[in-house]
C-alpha cells in the first residue's frame, strides 16, 4: 500500500453509515489519504443513524465528518466529493489511487456497478477500479437478499471484487457494539490489504 496515493472511500444511502465513518477514521488516523465520495441520498440516513449532518455542500461535509470523529487535525489528508461531481479525481484512470472501498454499499449501487452504468462519481470510480484492475471492496448492506442482489454480487466477485458483508464474528472478545463495528471494519481493511489490529484474530 503506497500512502502517497489516496484510497477512495464511498458512502452510499444504505443502513450502516457507521461502518463507512469508522473506516474513514482508521484511514485518517493511520496517515492514509482518503478521497471520500458521499451519495446525495445518504444525508437522511446519516442524520437518522448517527446524528451526523452530511450536508449537500462539500466543505460542510468535510468539516462535519472530521468534527464527528474528533480528528480535525487530519483535514489535509481528506478530500470530499459529492456524487454528482463526475469531473472529480476518482473519475479518471489516470489519477493514481490505491483502489476503492464502498461502505455501506446499497443494492442500487451494486446493480449499477455490475452493469457498468457509471452514472455518478461513486459508480464511475468503481468502474475505473475495475478497468484499471485496482482493488475494489464492497460492503453490501441488505437483508434478506434477493436473486438479483446475489447475481450482481456473484458477477462482481468473479471480476475480483471483494464482497465483505458487515457480519460480525463472535469469536473475538466482542462485548460492545464498538467491538462489533471494529470487527467488521477490520475485515473490510483486511480484504483491501490494509494492515490493522482492529479485532482479535483467531489463534489457539
Ligand atoms: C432509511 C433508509 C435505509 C435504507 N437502507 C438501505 C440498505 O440498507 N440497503 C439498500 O440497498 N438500500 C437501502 N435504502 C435504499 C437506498 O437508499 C436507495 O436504493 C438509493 O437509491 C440508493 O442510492 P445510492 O446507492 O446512490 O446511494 C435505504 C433507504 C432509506 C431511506
Amino acid at each position: 500500500m503506497n500512502k502517497d496515493n489516496p484510497v477512495i472511500l464511498a458512502i452510499t444511502a444504505a443502513s450502516g453509515i457507521i461502518f463507512g465513518v469508522k473506516t474513514l477514521e482508521f484511514l485518517l488516523k493511520n496517515d492514509f489519504r482518503a478521497e471520500l465520495v458521499i451519495s446525495s441520498k445518504a444525508y437522511y440516513i446519516a442524520q437518522h443513524e448517527l446524528g451526523l449532518a452530511l450536508s449537500h455542500e462539500r466543505e460542510k461535509i468535510h468539516e462535519n465528518i472530521l468534527k464527528f470523529l474528533k480528528i480535525e487535525n487530519k483535514k489535509e489528508n481528506l478530500k470530499v466529493w459529492l456524487d454528482n461531481e463526475i469531473w472529480a479525481n476518482p473519475s479518471s484512470g489516470s489519477y493514481k489511487t490505491e483502489g476503492m472501498i464502498i461502505v455501506p454499499c446499497s443494492m442500487g449501487s451494486i446493480a449499477s456497478i455490475a452493469s457498468g452504468l457509471a452514472q455518478n462519481l461513486i459508480t464511475r470510480a468503481a468502474d475505473v477500479c475495475l478497468k484499471e484492475k485496482r482493488p475494489l471492496t464492497l460492503v453490501p448492506r441488505e437483508t434478506p437478499l434477493n436473486s438479483i442482489h446475489l447475481e450482481n454480487m456473484l458477477k462482481l466477485s468473479k471480476l475480483g471484487v471483494n464482497i465483505v458483508p458487515p457480519i460480525p464474528g463472535f469469536y473475538g472478545k466482542i462485548e460492545t457494539i464498538d467491538d462489533s463495528i471494529n470487527f467488521v471494519v477490520g475485515k473490510i481493511l483486511d480484504a483491501s490489504k490494509i494492515e490493522n489490529n482492529l479485532y482479535e484474530r483467531w489463534q489457539i
